[in-house]
C-alpha cells in the first residue's frame, strides 16, 4: 500500500497520545498526497485537523480558584436580586456557569490579555504569597458586536462563578438621589456574594453627563460609582463593557487595572471564526479563505450573521453543502446586503467569473489555481484562461469609480 509507512507513523504517535507528533505526520502524508495529485484526500484532511483545532477551542477547562480570592457567601436561583425602591425594577440579572459559553476567538494581543487573567486566577495563591493579587478589574472596549459581552461570560464561566449583570436601565433613575442609591445597592449585593460582576453598556452611564440640568446629580452618581469600584476590590471580580470609551470619566477609566480593546478579528481569527459558524458543515483551507477574502472588517457578530445566512441558502436551494454551493450561497448572501462596500465583496455579489479572476491574480490570498477551482466550483483550465482574462478589471474600475 502507498504510504503505508507514514500512515504506521500516525498510528504509533496516535497511540502514544502525542497530538504534535500526530499532526506532524499528518503534514508529512499531507505533503505526499499533494504531490500524487490526491487533492480530494488533502482537502479531506486538512477538514479533519481544522475541525479537530476547533473542537478542542470549544471545551474550556476551568480555572480552580482558591476560596481565600473570592469571599462572599454562594449565589444559588432561590437569592432575589437587588430591586429599585421606587419602581420595583430589578438592579441585575444573575447568571450561572453553565458550561456552554463558546471560547471567544480574537487577534493574539487580546487572547494574551485575556489568557493571562485567567493565569494569575490559576496562580492566585502563588502571588499572594508575594503580595499582590490577581487582576480583579477589567474594562473591555471595543465596536459593536465584537464578542465583548461573550468575553465577561466566558471568564465568569472560567473561574466558575455566577455572574451578575447590572441593569444600567434599571440602576438610573429619574428620583433625585436614587441612581446612586441603586448603585450602590448593586455593588453590597455583588460584593456580599462569591460572583463576577458584570457593568455592561456602562457608557449609559457617563451619557448622564450630557444632561445639563442634572449636573448636581451625575457629579453624586459618579463618586458613588468611584467610591464602589474602590470598596469593590476587596471582594470579588469586575468587569465593566463600553462601545464608547471616549464618554468615560477619566476618574473612571483609571478604577480597572486591565484595559482591554476588541476589534474586528484580523484574518487568523476571523478564519477561525468562519469554520466554527458554518458547523455543522465542514470546509476546506481555499472556502474559508475566500469567504475571509470577502469579510474583512467585519465582527464576530455579523460573520455569524452572514455564516447562517450562507447556510439557509445552501439548504433552501436543496444542495449538498460542498464548496461550489457554499460558493454560490456566499455571493448570493453578499448580493442581499446593504451598503456592501468591499470591492472584492461586491464583484463575487456581481460576477462569478470576474471574483475567479480577481483571486487569481491576488498573491494576498494564497491560493494556486487548483485550490481556487475546488472552492468556486470551476475547473482549473477555466481559472487558468480567467486568470489571464482578468476579467475584474472593469468591474473594479466602475465600482471604485462610485
Ligand atoms: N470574538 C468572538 N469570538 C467568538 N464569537 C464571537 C466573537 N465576536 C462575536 N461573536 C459572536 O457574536 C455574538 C455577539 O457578541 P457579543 O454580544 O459578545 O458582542 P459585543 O461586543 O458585546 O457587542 P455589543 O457592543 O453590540 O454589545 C456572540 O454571542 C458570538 O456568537
Ligand atoms: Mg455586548
Amino acid at each position: 500500500m502507498e504510504h503505508f509507512a507514514v500512515v504506521q507513523s500516525i498510528i504509533k504517535a496516535a497511540l502514544t497520545g502525542d497530538e504534535a507528533a500526530v499532526r506532524k505526520q499528518v503534514s508529512r502524508l499531507e505533503a505526499r498526497l499533494r504531490k500524487s495529485g490526491a487533492n480530494k484526500e488533502v482537502a479531506t484532511l486538512e477538514r479533519l485537523l481544522n475541525a479537530s483545532s476547533e473542537a478542542k477551542d470549544l471545551v474550556p477547562s476551568q480555572v480552580e480558584i482558591s476560596r481565600a480570592l473570592i469571599t462572599g457567601e454562594t449565589l444559588t436561583p432561590e437569592v432575589h436580586p437587588p430591586i429599585d425602591r421606587e419602581t420595583g425594577a430589578m438592579l441585575c440579572l444573575i447568571d450561572f456557569p453553565n458550561g456552554e459559553t463558546p471560547k471567544p476567538v480574537y487577534g493574539r494581543a487580546a487572547q494574551e490579555t485575556i489568557e493571562g487573567l485567567l493565569g494569575e486566577w490559576r496562580n492566585g495563591g502563588a502571588l499572594q504569597a508575594i503580595g499582590v493579587e490577581p487582576t480583579r478589574s477589567l474594562l473591555v472596549y471595543g465596536p459593536p458586536g465584537t464578542g465583548k459581552t461573550l468575553t465577561a461570560h466566558y471568564i465568569a464561566e472560567q473561574l466558575g462563578l455566577p455572574m451578575v449583570t447590572a441593569r444600567i436601565d434599571g440602576l438610573i433613575s429619574s428620583f433625585l438621589g436614587t441612581t446612586a442609591r441603586n448603585i450602590a445597592n448593586l455593588f453590597d449585593f455583588a460584593n456580599r456574594y462569591a460572583c463576577v460582576l458584570l457593568l455592561d453598556e456602562f457608557d449609559a452611564l457617563a451619557k448622564l453627563r450630557d444632561d445639563p440640568h442634572e449636573i448636581g446629580e451625575i457629579k453624586r452618581v459618579v463618586n458613588t460609582l468611584l467610591q464602589n469600584l474602590d470598596r469593590r476590590r476587596a471582594f470579588g471580580i469586575t468587569i465593566a463593557i463600553t462601545n464608547h470609551d471616549g464618554l468615560l470619566d477619566p476618574a473612571v477609566w483609571r478604577r480597572f487595572e486591565t484595559q482591554l480593546f476588541i476589534g474586528e478579528p484580523e484574518n487568523v481569527a476571523r478564519e477561525a471564526l468562519i469554520i466554527r459558524f458554518l458547523e455543522p458543515i465542514i470546509v476546506d483551507k481555499a472556502t474559508v479563505r475566500v469567504f475571509s477574502y470577502c469579510l474583512p472588517g467585519r465582527s464576530g457578530a455579523d460573520l455569524e450573521r452572514i455564516c447562517r445566512s450562507v447556510k439557509r441558502s445552501v439548504v433552501m436551494a436543496s444542495e449538498e453543502p460542498d464548496a461550489s454551493a457554499l460558493f454560490k450561497a456566499l455571493s448570493q448572501v453578499l448580493g442581499r446586503m446593504p451598503k456592501l462596500d468591499h470591492a472584492p465583496a461586491r464583484i463575487l455579489a456581481e460576477d462569478h467569473q470576474a471574483f475567479v479572476s480577481l483571486i487569481a491574480n491576488d498573491p494576498d490570498i494564497g491560493l494556486d489555481q487548483t485550490e481556487i477551482g475546488r472552492a468556486t466550483g470551476t475547473t482549473q483550465s477555466r481559472v487558468s484562461t480567467l486568470k489571464k482574462e482578468r476579467r475584474h478589471v472593469d468591474l473594479m474600475e466602475r465600482i471604485n469609480a462610485q
